[in-house]
This record gives structure tokens, sequence and C-alpha cells, in this order.
């Protein structure tokens, strides 16, 4: 069944859990399809485990349009929801509502997502004006790296736990219809849950949140530059990968493969008509 914003309404009201995981192509989205997710991110994520770069500041507006519409083609039914990158919506509302626009049109998203809490309420608010779904997120937020000096849980102090709060219900006030709450922890998460109405989707913020998500390469232990406390390697894929392509460097080399089945052939008599 195809997964809608009511989907995300339907499980806050009747305690659904949400699954979100991202994806960056077409074939994943399409495993992750079939698999049943909710929704698929293509996180700005793409430029730590995609693109290599050491932060996510270095994605584009093309970057995101070029794998939001790859990820699109392979979703059938999960919400595919496209990541605003970094400098796409804090200039001003302006740039803010062309540029969702254009995830939606070129990246054909079914939702945007965006990170801040009150500071880009003005943001949120003209974005879902225009008829874009978005979906907020809060806590720890990757494109102000620089300004937080580092990957760290945030909301530790009372006033950093309190602005939290302010935040998500800022962000559902101005029209967010699920919010991300990513690095914070489990008990404040808990209570942000409890204290509004659009759906909390947790990453690294403990299990009583509505919904959960994961980079892809995190859960299948394909990433390694980087595993943070939150993530578990629901399968070794990364180990299976790096089999598979040492049996194939020595199978080439010691001509295993190609095997007869793998050929195609050709009639005798062309071949001997050659010689
Ligand atoms: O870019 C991303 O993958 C994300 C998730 C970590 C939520 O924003």
């Amino acid at each position: 069944m195809k997964n809608t914003v009511l989907t995300f309404r339907e499980a806050k009201e009747n305690g659904t859990k949400l699954t979100m995981l991202t994806a960056y192509d077409y074939s994943t989205a399409k495993l992750m399809d079939e698999a049943g997710v909710n929704s698929i991110l293509v996180g700005d994520s793409l430029g730590n485990v995609v693109l290599g770069y050491e932060d996510t500041i270095s994605v584009t507006m093309e970057d995101m349009i070029h794998h939001g519409a790859a990820v699109a083609r392979g979703a059938k039914n999960a919400l595919v929801v496209i990541d605003m990158p970094f400098m796409s919506y804090q200039t001003n509302v302006y740039d803010a509502v062309v540029n969702a626009g254009r995830l939606m049109k070129e990246g054909r998203a079914g939702a945007v997502k965006l990170e801040g809490g009150k500071e880009v309420c003005p943001q949120i608010k003209a974005i879902t004006t225009a008829g874009i779904p978005v979906v907020a997120h809060i806590g720890l937020t990757p494109q102000s790296i620089h300004a937080f000096g580092g990957f760290r849980v945030q909301g530790k102090s009372e006033a950093a736990a309190k602005k939290l709060v302010e935040d998500a219900k800022a962000v559902e006030e101005a029209g967010a219809f699920a919010v991300v709450l990513e690095c914070v922890p489990a008990k404040l998460a808990e209570l942000v849950t409890k204290e509004i109405n659009i759906p909390t989707i947790g990453i690294g913020a403990g299990n009583v949140c509505d919904g959960q998500v994961l980079v892809y390469q995190d859960m299948l232990g394909m990433f390694s530059d980087f595993k943070p406390k939150f993530v578990k390697h629901f399968a070794n894929v990364g180990d299976m990968m790096k089999m598979a392509f040492t049996t194939y460097c020595k199978e080439v080399q010691e001509g295993i493969f190609p095997a007869k089945e793998h050929e195609y052939a050709i009639a005798d008599d062309v071949l001997e008509k050659l010689y």
C-alpha cells in the first residue's frame, strides 16, 4: 500500500512504528520498497557514504535531484523524502520554496526534509503553504557540524533539553508532518514524542520514538569510516562484498570465471567459414 503523510498521521494515532531507511539509487530503493519500509530518505548523508566527503556541506541541489529521482523510480509504495542540502533553504524563505519545489518536480520527492528548529520555521511554513510536505530534523543536525564543534549528543543540559522540546513544538506548529530526532538522550526523545502530535523518527534517540531511521550503509556494515554508538549492523554486507570482490579477482586471474555456462555459442559452420 502506498505510504503518504496520512500513513504517518495514522501511525502516530494508532501507535504503529514507522520505518525509514536512507537510499541513494534505484536498485537499493527497489529492494527496500519490496521489503515494505514506510519511507525512503534520500539523505544528504549521500555526501559521506556515497560521495566520500567528510561532511554534508558540499552536497548540492543537483546531487540531491540526481539521486532522488533514481530512488523515486525504484520506490512504488514507500514515501520518498529528499533532504534539502546545505544553503538551499537557510538563506531565505524564497530560496527554500524554490528549492523544495525543484526536489518535488525534478527529484520526484513525496516530501522534503530540512534541518533546524525555530529558526527555520518561516521556511517550513512557506514550503508547506506551497503544498509540499516537510519533515523537520532537530537534535544533532549534521549541516551545523562546524557550529557544534563535532558529532556529539545534543540536549543534555537543561537549557539544551528545553530548547529541543520548544523546537519540536515549533516545527509542528509551522506545519511539519514528522520530525527526525538525531542523537538525543532516549528519555528526552520520549518526552518530545509525548509532547507533540506529529511522529518523531529517531536516529540515536532510543526506541520510544514513533519510528526509526538509519543510513543503510551503516545498518549493513558497508561503511567503516565511522560507527556511531546508535548503529546496529543487521547484516555484514560489507564483509560479504569484500569477500565476493576478492573471489572475483582470484577467479578471473586463475581463468575460472567466466565458465562455460556464462558463454554465448556460435554455430560451428559459421565459425569454420572465418578460417
Ligand atoms: O542525511 C541523512 O541520512 C539523515 C539521517 C541521518 C536522518 O538526515
